[in-house]
């Protein structure tokens, strides 16, 4: 995934001109402090509560300069991963209709769209973004009104809350709700029951094949409200909701159970070169993506059947490990286990074991053939084959 250029250049010049400068470099540097305070609002700064993006020009700045890609990136591999691992197959005989809740400045809707008019190009786009900040509506206006290739989609951009769906202003069902690290902060220290009940209202949001999805940090505890999020999904009767991902299964959450691990993704992308330069001076971690995710839909996901209980399939928790002749490899798998295997070194030719060396957190890995060995949960890669997504 590549970052559109378009957006990296409207940012930038947002950033020139209100700081009045226009070498890339002069401005990086002077947007390097506001990223660094929005990022350890965003992380470590949390329980101080949230630090307004919006609260004046130069931290908005920094935003769109610097978390703005990061958010399109991270949303653009979790749809691929819905389009292109659990073939979601969205209508393309009428326009598709994405809503995005607690939107900011739309770099999750925009990357949205951009994705699915990349795979269905004759796709038309009727979007609506919620949020509660007017400066952030402003902003996102701004934004799709200057990037000519943008008006292709008809977009209204709502100032309401997103826990309260009579004021969305939406009269359609829609295919794709997008909720981008904005439900924590709606959400913030409220009950699970809320948030329950919350998901409650989207169910006739959505059309009967319509996805929902959530990304959030991947702290321990963001990502954990998301787990708690999908094991009340599973156990809920009547079934209104299936899992679409991360999970490969619908059982209960086993690093819920197991309290050590914490579900969540770390993804190499293409570093845009704003960011670069606002690191030379920040030093964050920014080659690496981290967020947590959760897609549920109305339905199963077509290839549930082909998947669900069986462990050749596994989703990574932690980067694998090379030991004396064998890698070790751990993981989520689809049959709702956390579960280890074993890939001994001579089985694989050496593509094949700088492959799997250098997988990450969050890929998922399908084993041709395994044997289970005596302790739990472990197996034991018995040939060669295996293929990634
Ligand atoms: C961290 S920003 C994320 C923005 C955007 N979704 C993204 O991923 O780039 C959180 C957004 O949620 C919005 N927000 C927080 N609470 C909200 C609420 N109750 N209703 C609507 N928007 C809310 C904020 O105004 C802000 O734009």
């Amino acid at each position: 995934m590549n970052y559109p250029q378009e957006l990296e250049n409207w940012w930038l010049t947002e950033a020139g001109r209100h700081l009045q400068l226009r070498d890339p470099k002069t401005i990086a540097q002077r947007l390097a402090e506001r990223a660094g305070k929005l990022s350890d609002a965003f992380t470590i700064d949390r329980e101080e509560r949230f630090t307004d993006c919006y609260a004046d020009p130069l931290t908005v700045a920094a935003y769109g300069n610097y978390f703005f890609p990061q958010t399109y990136a991270r949303t653009n591999f979790v749809i691929s991963e819905l389009l292109n691992f659990r073939h979601w197959t969205p209508p393309q005989d009428r326009p598709l209709r994405i809503l995005d809740l607690g939107g900011g400045t739309g770099a999750a809707l925009i990357a949205g769209v951009d994705l699915l008019s990349e795979k269905f190009p004759h796709c038309q786009f009727h979007t609506t973004l919620v949020d509660q900040s007017e400066t952030a509506l402003k902003l996102y206006r701004h934004l799709t009104r200057d990037q000519r290739k943008r008006h292709l989609f008809k977009s209204s951009a709502v100032r309401a809350s997103l826990t309260e769906s009579a004021h969305w202003n939406i009269r359609e069902p829609q295919d794709l709700i997008l909720v981008s690290f904005s439900l924590g902060e709606a959400f913030y220290q409220q009950e699970d029951s809320v948030v329950q009940a919350w998901l409650g209202q989207l169910l006739d949001k959505l059309t009967p094949n319509g996805l929902l999805v959530i990304l959030e940090p991947a702290l321990k505890e963001t990502s954990e409200r998301l787990e708690r999020l999908r094991d009340f999904v599973v156990s809920e009767s009547p079934r209104n909701w299936h899992i679409w991902g991360p999970c490969l299964h619908e059982k209960n959450c086993p690093l819920l159970a197991g309290k050590k691990h914490w579900c969540h993704e770390v993804r190499n992308w293409q570093i845009p070169p704003t960011i670069n330069r606002i690191n030379d001076r920040l030093r964050r971690s920014v080659w690496d993506l981290k967020f947590s995710f959760l897609a549920l839909g109305k339905t199963p996901p077509p290839n549930a059947t082909d998947i669900n209980g069986d462990p050749r399939h596994v989703r990574l928790l932690t980067p694998v490990v090379s030991g004396h002749g064998k890698l070790l490899l751990s993981g989520c798998n689809a049959n709702g286990e956390h579960a280890e295997y074993d890939i001994l070194k001579r089985h694989l030719d050496k593509p094949q074991a700088r492959q799997l060396e250098t997988l990450k957190r969050g890929d998922i890995v399908t084993f041709n053939a395994l044997e289970k060995l005596g302790g739990k949960n472990q197996y034991r890669l018995t040939d060669s084959g295996f293929s990634v997504r």
